[in-house]
């Protein structure tokens, strides 16, 4: 297993649309295994593979205290939303930045499993939130463009300020 590198907003690679996953062979099943190393070494609940520049319908969470809980969901679909709640959310990709966002309460989920078998889930709470959070990713969006324009503009700043003193 490796560690793999996470972009930062405003990469622009984070804006590209991933495409789906066609068969699930043992190179997605690695890939699954890094972006899981990745996810938990950074640390963090979720991955999507946008994250880590490979541009495929695959994403890792683990939303459990103990971390015990790998969920992977290869061509994730939302069949169904319900409800709406606002949670403050963060992102490995955008380090430092906490903003509420809202989304559905509640989503049903069909995906691929690592052995390519299709499953559905229900999901609600802060699941919920974080695998809409990490579809948005395969779809090019990244949680701060939920935001207005002068929040995302303020947003750029501080990562720029910061990129200026790390680098
Ligand atoms: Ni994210």
């Amino acid at each position: 297993m490796a560690l793999l590198p996470i972009l930062r907003f405003p990469d622009p690679r984070l804006h590209r649309k991933a495409t789906p996953v066609d068969l699930v062979d043992d190179s997605v099943r690695r890939l699954i295994a890094d972006m899981a190393e990745t996810m938990y070494e950074a640390p963090g609940i979720g991955l999507a593979a946008t994250q880590v520049d490979v541009h495929k319908r695959i994403i890792v969470i683990d939303v459990s205290e103990d971390k015990s809980k790998l969920l992977t969901f290869i061509n994730p679909e939302i069949l169904e939303r319900s409800g709406e709640q606002v949670c403050e959310e963060g992102c490995l990709s955008v380090p430092g930045i906490y903003e509420k966002v809202s989304r559905s309460e509640r989503v049903r989920v069909r995906a691929l499993d690592p052995q390519g078998k299709s499953f559905t889930l229900e999901a609600e709470g802060l699941l919920a939130v974080c695998v809409q959070h990490e579809i948005d990713h395969l779809e090019g969006k990244v949680f701060v463009e939920h935001l207005s324009q002068l929040k995302q503009g303020r947003i750029r700043a501080k990562l720029a300020k910061q990129a200026r003193i790390t680098a």
